[in-house]
């Protein structure tokens, strides 16, 4: 049987990011049978212009064919000020005008519980565009105090739970989709 190939965004640039680091993480948990893709490049975007975007641009081509191959999206990203994280939001601003985004099954993943503005937020903005939000399958772990490493992640048994039984949820709400 195919793998079911998921696609992954992290909101988060930075080298050393936690929300990285659980998406990585997540790679390493998942059953031989799912194939998590991380885009290791959405800062390499253009900023979201509506003159340019009947224009190709290589970065915006990737994310949209990475999206439209995948079963489902996965999204990991910090708050900044209470909102979405600027980079993020360039990626879906990208998305909104193509059909990749439309009934695609979405998980999200939020690594800190008092960050919860931001993830209000990017769940209205990704139900108005047409996803499909697995309220069941999103997850929330506390990693925010730790700067824990993808190993690390997997080696907390809690959090290592939450992330397996999330992802095991939201597989099977994609093939109950079908
Ligand atoms: C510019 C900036 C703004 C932030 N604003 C918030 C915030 O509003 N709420 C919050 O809980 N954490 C906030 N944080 C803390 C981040 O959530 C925290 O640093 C997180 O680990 C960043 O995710 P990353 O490790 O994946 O990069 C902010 C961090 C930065 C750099």
């Amino acid at each position: 049987m195919q793998p079911m190939t998921l696609f992954a965004l992290c909101g988060s640039l930075r080298q050393t990011s936690i929300n990285k680091a659980t998406l990585h993480a997540l790679q390493t948990l998942a059953p031989a049978s799912v194939r998590i893709v991380l885009d290791e490049d959405i800062g390499l975007l253009p900023l979201f212009n509506p003159d340019i975007e009947h224009l190709s641009h290589p970065a915006v081509e990737r994310i949209k064919r990475q999206l439209a191959e995948a079963s489902g999206l996965i999204i990991a990203s910090p708050e900044y000020a209470h909102g979405i994280t600027g980079v993020l939001k360039n990626a879906l601003d990208w998305l909104v005008s193509g059909p990749e985004f439309v009934d695609k099954p979405i998980m999200l993943i939020n690594t800190s519980a008092r960050a919860y503005h931001a993830q209000q937020a990017l769940r209205e903005v990704v139900t108005t565009m047409s996803g499909k939000l697995i309220d069941d399958a999103c997850v929330t772990v506390p990693l925010l105090s730790k700067t824990p490493t993808a190993d690390d992640i997997v080696q907390m048994p809690d959090v290592a739970t939450a992330l397996t039984s999330g992802l095991a949820t939201f597989c099977e709400a994609i093939h109950s989709l079908r």
